[in-house]
């Protein structure tokens, strides 16, 4: 298995361009089987989720094709109702071909998601708000088994907000009988951007974006082209990487307006954060301050950026309080990070991060996702050298994650294999 290895102690400088995000791009991939046609996808990033969502598209009868960051899907002959437990082990956001297949196939049968890193990460919301639009809803053989004739629109009541829950019955209830109101939903902006497609190919959604959409069914949708929008977290943990090494980095082709909790904790901690157009500057020139974190859903600080400020939190000044309030087990990252010399203490949903510590390399384990970013990071600003394995995590959601840093002047490469 391939590793990332990093001698640590270079101060980044330069400029970095954010891809397109990873979570707005499965969505609306999974919203081109609502029709048949076929679709274009600019701006998709080369990341294994992404692979896994197309993989899965083809699986039920679509035809794609990729060329660079553009992604062609004909899904005019997607007729498989089946989304097999192969693919949707590998990525528990297949779950996202449920609501399409049902409106468009009257039928769906997708595999349920296992057991994950973060939490528990049950699906049982989706399933209720389709089930009130009509649906009938079999949990068999590890499979749910979903059909209806024609989805009728309701109002739907989240007790939580969920992103890919929202996006979901968002999808669905474009073809229902009727208005569907989704309240306490998610207003995270790939949920706008999926509304955006959707109203693009006919539907009729409006306040995504709001806790209360309202989409009014409509009888057809067509194909379109849309582009995907940059990836808030990778620009975030760009922007951390800029402070934690007391550089200067120009984060290029992002959207500000949706980094706007992430750009205030910054400013907070003390680094010199400037925005101009679709760029963010990040100067860290002054000794970063410790500050207190709580994860909230979207407008809040988002928990994908948790594990990557906990290591900025190390090296502060004083006392850092993080508290978790979207996910029960996203505290994974703090036993490799304190192998490279952190002080974080955990009490359920708070971990207290003791600042002021010279971080040393060490070999560490990528667990998910953002705990493996939260590892390059801590890596960065080490002591010595950081091997990290596992780094198949990273793979999923940071695309040309070791070229973008070394482009940044950071000592970093990536080893077949695990050899040296
Ligand atoms: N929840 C339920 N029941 C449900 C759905 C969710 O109890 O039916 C709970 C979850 O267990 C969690 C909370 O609601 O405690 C919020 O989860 P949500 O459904 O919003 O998460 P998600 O849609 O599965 C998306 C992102 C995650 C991101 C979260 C929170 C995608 C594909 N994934 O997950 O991204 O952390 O929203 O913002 O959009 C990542 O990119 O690394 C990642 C994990």
């Amino acid at each position: 298995m391939d590793e990332i290895v990093i001698n640590g102690g270079k101060s980044l400088a330069g400029e970095v361009a954010i891809s397109g995000a990873k979570n707005a791009a499965l969505p609306m991939i999974a919203a081109s089987i609502l029709t048949g046609g076929v679709f274009s996808f600019s701006n998709v990033p080369a990341l294994k989720d992404i692979k896994t969502i197309l993989a899965l598209i083809s699986c039920l009868g679509a035809e794609v094709s990729r060329e660079e960051d553009t992604a062609v899907i004909d899904t005019s002959n997607l007729s498989v109702f089946e989304a097999p437990y192969d693919l949707v082990r590998q990525m528990r956001a297949s779950i996202l071909v449920l609501g399409p297949l049902l409106a468009r196939l009257k039928k769906a049968r997708v595999s349920l998601p296992g057991g994950c890193a973060i939490g528990a990460r049950p699906i049982n919301l989706h399933l209720k708000g389709l089930a009130r639009l009509g649906a009938d809803i079999k949990l068999e053989h590890g499979y749910v088994e979903a059909s209806a004739d024609r989805l009728v629109g309701d109002e739907i009541f989240f007790d939580i907000p969920t992103v890919t829950g929202t996006e979901n019955l968002m999808m669905a209830a474009t073809l229902a009988k009727g208005t569907t109101v989704l309240r306490n939903a998610a207003r995270e902006p790939e949920i706008v951007a999926l509304a955006d497609m959707l109203n693009n190919m006919g539907a009729e959604i409006s306040d995504a974006g709001t806790p209360a959409i309202t989409i009014r069914g409509v009888e057809g949708l067509n194909p379109v082209s849309a582009e995907i929008i940059p990836d808030r977290i990778e620009a975030g943990t760009y922007m951390v990487a800029g402070a934690l090494t007391q550089g200067r980095v120009l984060i290029k082709d992002c959207e500000p307006d949706h980094l706007k909790a992430v750009i205030s904790k910054l400013r907070e901690a003390g680094a010199d954060v400037s925005v101009s157009g679709k760029n963010i500057e990040v100067h860290g020139n002054t000794p970063i301050k410790s500050i207190d974190i709580k994860t909230l859903p979207y407008p809040g600080f988002p928990t994908d950026m948790q594990a990557q400020f906990m290591v900025l939190m190390a090296v502060a000044g004083g006392l850092s309080v993080i508290s978790e309030t979207v996910f029960e087990n996203r505290f994974i990252h703090v036993s490799e990070l304190k192998r490279m010399g952190t002080d974080i203490a955990i009490s359920g949903s708070h971990a207290m991060v003791k600042g002021g510590k010279r971080l040393s390399g060490a070999p560490v384990m990528a667990t998910d996702l953002r705990a493996s970013a939260s590892l390059v990071l801590a890596g960065l600003v080490a002591e010595g050298t950081t091997r990290i394995s596992r780094i198949y995590h990273l793979d999923r959601g940071y695309e040309r994650l070791e070229e973008k840093f070394s482009g940044l002047g950071a000592d970093i490469r990536r080893v077949p294999g695990g050899g040296a």
